[in-house]
């Protein structure tokens, strides 16, 4: 990630990203006690307000710390960090946490005041031969705890299979449990078979994704089969597609995993078709041209 833009919002304040302080008593710092969502912003718009917004709510109420502020202030506020940083085309990064405490105790505490924190980062722009020859990935045993549903900064687990990705010279680690695809390290997975697009059920296992999401309704539209089922990992080689979806980048073609070329080892049809899809919706709600 490229470093982020001048103008970041802290509890009320919008001030310069250098100049933004928290207690080291917050529970953020001290037991990673906070939720955070990442949102693309489009043309000066946060893309998918509403589906980010839903699952911070999700994920505060599972941690039971009050939201702060309703949709139409997140969004207005998203809006005027947007603008103070440039406006265009940008990533917003948001952060609740439980707020701080007076000493340090495991048991969520009463009556705390969030910590309330956003910033900004310039658009992440892909290298071409990421769409003309896709992206490698590793499989590793899912390392993190039962809730991956809570979008927690408590990431130690992600940050370790991200990490072993890295070592291993690819883009992400595909995380297996029980024998079963569960997500990315910072990813959800869709797989195709048999022409038909695939993804595991949600549950506690994996992150709701809005990518994924969208990804799958943009599928049934252009009338690409959908399956939702739990996936075999050892039917993760054979497929004939995987891809990887996230806020930060879209959907991106995995042509290789493991060291081994998934289908043709090359980006196929069903990830070209939602790839044009996604550009054109996503230009769509942020008013601008498609490329
Ligand atoms: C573990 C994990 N799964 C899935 C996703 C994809 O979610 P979204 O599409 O909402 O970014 C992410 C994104 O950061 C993630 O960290």
């Amino acid at each position: 990630m490229a470093a982020p833009l001048a103008v970041a919002y802290l509890n009320g304040a919008f001030l310069p990203l250098g100049q933004a302080r928290i207690s080291p008593l917050d529970r953020g710092f001290l037991f990673g006690d906070a939720v955070y969502e990442v949102l693309p912003v489009y043309g000066g718009r946060p893309f998918l307000a509403a589906e980010h917004l839903a699952r911070l709510e999700r994920s505060l109420a599972a941690l039971r710390v009050p939201n702060p502020h309703g949709r139409e202030d997140w969004v207005a506020l998203m809006l005027d960090l947007i603008a103070r940083n440039g406006g265009g085309d940008m990533g917003l990064y948001l952060q609740v946490s439980r707020g701080a405490e007076a000493g340090r105790n495991h048991a969520m505490p009463k009556g705390l005041t969030p910590t309330v924190f956003m910033m900004c980062s310039p658009p992440l722009v892909e290298a071409p031969a990421v769409l003309t020859e896709g992206i490698a990935a590793i499989t590793l045993a899912d390392p993190r705890w039962k809730r991956c549903d809570i979008k927690s900064t408590a990431l130690l687990g992600n940050v370790l299979a991200k990490s072993a990705a890295v070592e291993a010279g690819v883009t992400e680690a595909i995380l297996i449990a029980n024998g079963e695809l569960r997500e990315g390290a910072s990813s959800s997975v869709l797989v195709v078979k048999g022409g038909k697009l695939c993804a595991p059920p949600e549950g506690p296992e994996i992150l709701p994704g809005t990518t994924r999401d969208l990804c799958l309704r943009l599928a049934l539209r252009a009338r690409i089969a959908v399956e939702i089922a739990p996936i075999a990992a050892d039917s993760l080689a054979g497929a004939s597609e995987l891809l990887v979806c996230f806020a930060s980048r879209g959907v991106l073609p995995v042509t290789r995993l493991n060291g081994a070329p998934i289908g043709a080892g090359r980006p196929g049809p069903v990830w070209q078709a939602l790839y044009e899809a996604f550009q054109a919706y996503r230009h769509q709600a942020a008013g601008t041209a498609p490329l």
